[in-house]
C-alpha cells in the first residue's frame, strides 16, 4: 500500500476506550483541517467553497451580496490580533474581537457573521480564538495559497481587550504604525501583511460609505463591494501586480478612493517609496511563502500566559468514530472507520489490513472517497487535491472486549474496554443528558463519576463560554457481562455545540465523548 509520506503521529499514553485519535483536541481539528471535501467532509469548507461564497445570507442573497466569507475570516484574526501588545504580553489572537463589535474601528458584518459561522464548533476542546486562526489557514490554503501549518492552544478572552486601536482607513500612518508595532510588526511587516490580507475580498459601501460611495450598490452587489484586486477569492499577487501596474483594481477602494483621507493603503504601500510592494512583486509566486511566514505570525500572536501547541500534522493513518458499543441483540461490538490520506500522485489503496486479537481482518474500501487540500499538487494552474479513502469495521467476536490495541499498517493503536460510555444509549435532548457507562468488573457505580463540559450563549458576544458540571451514577441492570450505570445530568441553558462527557474512575479519566445535541456544525 502506498500512502502519502507525512509525518507519523505518537499514540502513545492513550486511556480512552476510544474515539478521538491522537487526543480529541487534535482529531477534531485535524479534521477540519484534512476533510474539505466528499465523503465525511468537515462542514467548515462548505463555508469557503466556491471561495466567493458568502455564508451568512443563502441562495440568491449570498451571490448577489458582494461580500466573501474566505476574506472576512481573515479580517477577522486582523482585528483580533493587532490589539495585542506584545511588550506588555496582552491582547493578541482571543477572540476577544466578539465583545468588541460595537467599537467604530471594527465597522463591518465580518466579526458576527464568522461567529455565526463558527460558533457550533466550539467545545471544550476548540475555543473560538483557535477557530479565529483556523479560518484564516482554511482560506489561505483551499484559495490558493500556500499550505500553512496550523498551532492550536489558544484560549477564549472573558471580556473585551480593554486596549484599543486598529488601523481604520482614515487613521494616520504614523498612528497605524503605532499599532502594528505595538503587536510586533515593523513597517516593512505592515506592508506585507497588508498586502497578504488585501488578495482576498473587497471594501463595502455598507460599513465604510466613505471610503465606497453607494453607486457601487447593484442587484447583484447588494452590500456595495469594491475589490482589492481582480480576483477577490483567489490568494494570488494579484493586489501587488495591479497596484505597482495600475491595472484592474490598482490595489482596491483604499488606494483609489477619492477621499484623500481613507486613502489608507496607498499611503502604507507608499511609505517606503514602493521598495516594499516591489519586492513583493519581485517575489512572485515566493510572495505565497512570505505570507505565510506572516499570517502565521499573526495568528500566533497570544497572551503571554498562553502556551501554543505544535503544528496539527495530517495523519496518514487515522482511525475514527473507534468505538465499543452494543448492538440491538445486547452483543459487545467493536466498530470504526479508519481513513487513508494519500498525496496526489499516489494511487488510493482498495484494502487493508487490521490486526486485532492475533487476528488479520481485511479491510475493503467505500465507494465514495473525500478530497484534501493538503497532499494536493499543483499542475500549470490547476491543482490537484489529496485523497482520503475510508475503511469501516465492525467486529463482534465474544472476546472483543479484551483487545488493548489494533494495528493497521504497522501503527499500533490503544484501545481499553474495560469501562466506557456506551455511545448509542448516552444521549443529550434539550437540556437533559442520559448516559450509560459500561464497567467488565463488578465494581460499584459510585466509583464512577461524570463530568460535563457544555458550550453555552455568553452574553455580549458570539462565543460560547463552557459550562462545568459533575454527575454521580447508578447501577442499571447488567448486559453481556458487563455492569452498567446510569446517570441522568441537567444542564443549566441548551448548549450550542458538542457537549463533552467524562468517565472518570477514582478521578482518573478512563472514557470521553462528545454528545451532539443537534447543534454541532462538524
Ligand atoms: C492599515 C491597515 C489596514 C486597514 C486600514 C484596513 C482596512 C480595511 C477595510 C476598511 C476593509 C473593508 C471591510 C469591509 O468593507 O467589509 C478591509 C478589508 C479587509 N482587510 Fe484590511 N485593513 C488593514 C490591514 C489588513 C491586514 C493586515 C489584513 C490581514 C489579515 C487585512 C485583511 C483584510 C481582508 C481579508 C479584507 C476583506 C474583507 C471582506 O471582503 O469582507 N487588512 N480592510
Ligand atoms: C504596551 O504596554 C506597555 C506596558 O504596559 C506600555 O508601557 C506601552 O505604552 C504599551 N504600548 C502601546 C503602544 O500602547
Ligand atoms: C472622507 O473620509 C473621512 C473618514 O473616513 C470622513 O470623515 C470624511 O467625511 C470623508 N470625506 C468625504 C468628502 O466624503
Ligand atoms: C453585476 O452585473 C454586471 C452586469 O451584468 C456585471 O458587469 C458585474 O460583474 C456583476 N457584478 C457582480 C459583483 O457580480
Ligand atoms: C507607488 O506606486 C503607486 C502605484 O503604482 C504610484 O501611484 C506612486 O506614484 C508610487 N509612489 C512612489 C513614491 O513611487
Ligand atoms: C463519525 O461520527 C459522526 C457522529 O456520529 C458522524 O457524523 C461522522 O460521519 C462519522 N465519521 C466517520 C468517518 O465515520
Ligand atoms: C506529482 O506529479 C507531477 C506531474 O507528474 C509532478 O510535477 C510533481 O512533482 C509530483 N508531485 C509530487 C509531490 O511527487
Ligand atoms: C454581535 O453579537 C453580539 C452577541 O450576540 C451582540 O451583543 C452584538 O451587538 C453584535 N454586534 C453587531 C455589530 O451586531
Ligand atoms: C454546513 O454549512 C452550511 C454553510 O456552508 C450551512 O448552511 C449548514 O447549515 C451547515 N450544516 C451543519 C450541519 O451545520
Amino acid at each position: 500500500m502506498r500512502v502519502f509520506s507525512l509525518t507519523v503521529a505518537l499514540f502513545a499514553g492513550l486511556t480512552n476506550a476510544a474515539f478521538y485519535y491522537p487526543d480529541v483536541q487534535t482529531s477534531l481539528l485535524e479534521h477540519i483541517l484534512v476533510d474539505n471535501w466528499g465523503a465525511y467532509a468537515s462542514n467548515f469548507s462548505s463555508a469557503i467553497t466556491p471561495c466567493t461564497n458568502y455564508v451568512t445570507q443563502i441562495g440568491e442573497a449570498a451571490r448577489n451580496s458582494g461580500r466573501t466569507t474566505a476574506a472576512q475570516w481573515m479580517r477577522v484574526l486582523f482585528h483580533d490580533f493587532i490589539t495585542a501588545n506584545v511588550s506588555a504580553g496582552t491582547g493578541g489572537v482571543d477572540a476577544s474581537i466578539g465583545f468588541e463589535t460595537a467599537r467604530g474601528e471594527n465597522s463591518g458584518s465580518a466579526f458576527n457573521d464568522s461567529f455565526t459561522f463558527w460558533r457550533p464548533f466550539v467545545n471544550e476542546f476548540v475555543p473560538m480564538a483557535d477557530l479565529v486562526a483556523l479560518g484564516t489557514v482554511m482560506s489561505n490554503n483551499l484559495c490558493g495559497g500556500h499550505i500553512m501549518p496550523y498551532r492550536p492552544g489558544r484560549k477564549d478572552a472573558n471580556a473585551a481587550d480593554p486596549t484599543t486601536g486598529v488601523p481604520a482607513p482614515e487613521t494616520d500612518l504614523e498612528e497605524t504604525l503605532v499599532f502594528f508595532e505595538r503587536a510586533g510588526f515593523d513597517q516593512t511587516d505592515s506592508i506585507k501583511l497588508t498586502a497578504c490580507g488585501h488578495t482576498l475580498g473587497s471594501v463595502h459601501h455598507g460599513g465604510f460609505p466613505d471610503v465606497v460611495d453607494d453607486s457601487a450598490v447593484t442587484p447583484n452587489n447588494t452590500n456595495g463591494g469594491v475589490n482589492f484586486d481582480t480576483t477577490r477569492g483567489v490568494f494570488d499577487t494579484k493586489v501587488v501586480e495591479e497596484y505597482l501596474a495600475w491595472t484592474g483594481q490598482k490595489g482596491g477602494p483604499l488606494v483609489t478612493t477619492a477621499n484623500i483621507t481613507a486613502q489608507s493603503d496607498l499611503r502604507l504601500y507608499e511609505s517606503d517609496k514602493n521598495v516594499t510592494m516591489r519586492d513583493l512583486l519581485g517575489q512572485g509566486e515566493s510572495f505565497k511563502d512570505t505570507c505565510v511566514d506572516l499570517l502565521g505570525r499573526a495568528m500566533n500572536t497570544v497572551p503571554g500566559s498562553v502556551e501554543l501547541k505544535a503544528p496539527i500534522a495530517p495523519l496518514t493513518v487515522k482511525p475514527i468514530n473507534v468505538t465499543f458499543d452494543f448492538g440491538s441483540d445486547g452483543r459487545l461490538f467493536l466498530s470504526g472507520r479508519i481513513r487513508i490520506l494519500s498525496g496526489a500522485n499516489d494511487s488510493n489503496p482498495k484494502s487493508l489490513d487490521l490486526h486485532i486479537l492475533n487476528r488479520d481482518i481485511k479491510l475493503e474500501a467505500e465507494s465514495e472517497n473525500g478530497r484534501s487540500a493538503w497532499g494536493s499538487n499543483l499542475i500549470g494552474t490547476s491543482t490537484t487535491y489529496g485523497t482520503t479513502t475510508y475503511f469501516p469495521f465492525s467486529i463482534d467476536d465474544p472476546s472483543i472486549g479484551k483487545a488493548k490495541s489494533f494495528s493497521i499498517a504497522g501503527q499500533t493503536f490503544s484501545l481499553q474496554g474495560e469501562s466506557f460510555i456506551v455511545p448509542s444509549t448516552s444521549t443529550l435532548s434539550g437540556t437533559t443528558l442520559n448516559i450509560i457507562v459500561a464497567i467488565q468488573q463488578s465494581r460499584p457505580c459510585n466509583d464512577f463519576t461524570l463530568e460535563t463540559a457544555s458550550p453555552e450563549v455568553r452574553q455580549g458576544t458570539l462565543a460560547p463560554r463552557i459550562v462545568e458540571g459533575t454527575a454521580a451514577f447508578q447501577k442499571a441492570p447488567g448486559l453481556s457481562g458487563y455492569q452498567l450505570c446510569q446517570s441522568v445530568a441537567q444542564l443549566d441553558q441548551e448548549s450550542t455545540g458538542l457537549v463533552s462527557v467524562k468517565l472518570l474512575e477514582s478521578g482518573v479519566l478512563v472514557d470521553t465523548l462528545l454528545v451532539n445535541g443537534g447543534k454541532a456544525g462538524w
